[in-house]
């Protein structure tokens, strides 16, 4: 019996491994096994490999390899950009973000609440389009650091990062931005960029391999290291290199480079033919973050009076990867605060589903997920106890 083929457009929340970086990993595994840190000539070898990664990684945002920090994934970068600086500044109270980050930074400002900080989180339009003016109006010589997502996981709306880089540093605070939903999805140029002090990367949203990620911290930022141990990584995180994955990341980064402009425009293709197939055959459906400035291979889209989870499983039932907003806490089906901040209805926030594109999708692949996604609405719908 042949498999079912699968229809991946879950590309936000994780990517294929490309077999180019696979291939260039292997042997870090098998023949070049060495501690990049020890004294012979086989080491030497492997911590050369180590720094030509991290001028792959730096090439694709155009910063000093020595920017480049390489730690364990996104989450672990988030962390050390907010505590390493809120140790750094130690009188400096205030910490500044948004309404609509990932948990890895939302979750940390509330830890440091709990240690006093006093936080402020920016509200976001009906679009996702960030609150400036209470960011001018919060904003202090009391602040530490303001951390903002460059682009959206949910939904792909992009942040004004300039404008909101020009205001931290007139306040000289750290600004730090997450980047994991935007390189490799749109042009970087830390050079140009040079209001941000630190930036988050992570593997595995650009087909290099789970648990690898980067903390780009720019020369002359003064931050505490908050993984002690080894002097690794020139003493700003402890632990014996991950090998095998920084050359996967390496790798990775240096095919995004190359891929850059084909995955913007074939992505934006797709998404675009997937959204303008479901708005024009469906009722009552809400493009979220439409009016925003997004990345170009994503689409958060909602259908009035449905919920995502029952999307979801129909669409699995195709062979088709999507995911949905709204999280099963509890048992009763909350809408993520991404789309809460957002303002949008109950009866379309809970059916927020986001179809996210790579380089590997095909227009086959949108022109069959629009015919069940079509059929899929129309089925529960039919059977929605909340249908007019
Ligand atoms: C915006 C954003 N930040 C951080 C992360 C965390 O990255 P990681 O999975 O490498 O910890 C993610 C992952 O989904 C993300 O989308």
């Amino acid at each position: 019996m042949s498999e079912k083929k699968i229809i991946y457009l879950d590309n936000n929340a994780t990517t294929r491994i490309y077999p180019e970086v696979l291939d260039a990993m292997m042997p870090f595994f098998k023949e070049k096994y060495a501690n990049p840190s020890s004294m012979y000539s086989f080491a030497a070898g492997v911590h050369k490999d180590v720094e030509k990664a991290r001028a792959q990684v730096a090439d694709l945002i155009n910063v000093d390899p020595i920017e480049i920090c390489f730690v364990s994934c996104g989450s672990e970068a988030d962390n050390f950009a907010i505590r390493g600086i809120t140790e750094a500044y130690p009188n400096k109270k205030h910490i500044i973000t948004t309404k609509v980050e990932h948990p890895a930074i939302i979750e940390t400002f509330k830890s440091l609440e709990r240690h006093g900080y006093k936080t402020t989180y920016l509200d976001v339009d009906g679009d996702g389009n960030v609150d400036i003016e209470t960011l001018k109006n919060s904003i202090s010589n009391e602040t530490a650091l303001v951390s903002v997502m460059y682009a959206n996981n949910e939904t792909g709306v992009i942040f004004p990062i300039e404008e909101i880089g020009k205001i931290v540093k007139k306040h000289g605070a750290v600004f730090h931005v997450d980047a994991v939903q935007a390189v490799g999805k749109l042009p970087i140029d830390l050079q140009k960029e040079d209001y941000i002090d630190m930036l988050t990367m992570s593997g595995h949203k650009i087909h290099a391999p789970k648990g690898i990620g980067v903390l780009f911290i720019r020369n002359g930022t003064k931050l505490r290291t908050v993984q002690t141990g080894g002097h690794q990584e020139r003493g700003r995180r402890a632990g014996t290199e991950n090998v095998p994955y920084i050359i996967a990341l390496g790798k990775a980064c240096e095919m995004a480079k190359a891929e850059l402009s084909k995955f913007m425009e074939h992505t934006k293709l797709l998404r675009d033919t997937l959204q303008k197939k479901l708005v024009d055959n469906i009722d009552n459906t809400k493009v979220n973050g439409g009016n925003a400035n997004r990345t170009a291979n994503t689409l958060n889209i909602s259908f009035k009076n449905i919920e995502g989870e029952s999307i979801l499983l129909l669409l699995d039932v195709y062979g088709i990867c999507a995911s949905t907003g709204s999280a099963c806490s509890s048992g009763t089906l909350e809408p993520s605060p991404v789309l809460r901040a957002m303002g949008l209805p109950f009866e379309y926030a809970h059916s927020s589903t986001r179809f996210s594109f790579s380089l590997d999708n095909t227009m086959e692949e949108v022109d069959f997920t629009a015919d069940a996604v079509i059929k899929i609405v129309k089925r529960l719908r039919e059977i929605s106890p909340y249908t007019e």
